[in-house]
């Protein structure tokens, strides 16, 4: 890591009170990048490999928060709705319990096989079941509160969809993730309007309101959503 990594770029060359507060919002996105810590051979290539298919995997500070949360619960069964190519789950299994297993759902068959490529060459391909199909067709086939962590990072217009379907698999204590749920600061413009961020709007709020979790929003990449499902009774 250079020497500076650890500070803003302004700050590197420039006194504190020398940045310009119109471009602050975008000074912290480049420090919290860089404060990611370098990704290794196989997340660099998986990124890569999802770069040149046109996938648009977590950027990698999203996937740090992915692998927190994965190892503050040891997390030894996982569900992610949106494979793509592989780079977020990679993250996500570099947080579970070495004997865990992350089962993950994607509807292209050429996105699957390249997410499987990522696996096998991390050596965790027996940790994965690549399940293909529409998440809302797959969801129903996975057991009932066996779940540590629920994440959703497919077709925005369907996490409310989705959301009923993590509350059933998630066990007690179990976290739900949901990437994008500002997307691209569109949610919380009231003037924008259209599927995928009314879908969103409607998912955020959801959650908030079910008192059966307990949730957070984090302005990390497009935003994540964290929610700790305690069930009633
Ligand atoms: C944002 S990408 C996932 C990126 C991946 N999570 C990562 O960060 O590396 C969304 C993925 O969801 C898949 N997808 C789209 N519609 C789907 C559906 N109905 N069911 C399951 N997967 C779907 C897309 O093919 C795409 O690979």
């Amino acid at each position: 890591m250079p020497a500076d990594a650890r500070l803003p770029e302004t700050w590197a060359t420039n006194s504190a009170w020398e940045i310009d507060p119109v471009s602050s919002d975008e000074q912290t996105a480049a420090y919290l990048h860089r404060f990611s810590e370098p990704e290794d051979e196989v997340l660099r290539a998986a990124r890569a490999r999802s770069e040149e298919a046109d996938i648009p995997a977590v950027p990698p500070e999203t996937g740090a928060v992915l692998r927190f949360f994965a190892r503050l619960l040891n997390a030894r069964h996982v569900v992610e709705v949106g494979s793509g190519g592989g780079y977020s789950g990679l993250w996500l299994l570099g947080g579970m319990d070495g004997r865990g297993s992350l089962t993950t759902i994607e509807l292209d068959p050429g996105n699957q096989s390249l997410a499987q490529q990522a696996f096998a060459a991390a050596r965790l391909g027996d940790r994965v079941r690549s399940m293909l199909g529409p998440a809302l067709t797959v969801l129903p086939k996975l057991a009932d509160g066996n779940y540590d962590i629920v994440f959703l990072d497919a077709v925005k217009a369907e996490y409310l969809s989705y959301l009923a379907h993590a509350k059933r698999l998630l066990r007690p204590g179990g976290v739900l993730l949901a990437d994008n749920v500002l997307w691209k600061g569109k949610v919380a413009d009231a003037t924008v309007s259209d599927d995928d961020t009314d879908g969103l709007r409607d998912f955020n709020d959801a959650v908030r309101d079910d008192p059966e979790f307990q949730a957070a929003i984090m302005p990390v990449g497009d935003g994540v959503l964290a929610a700790v499902y305690i069930p009633s009774g």
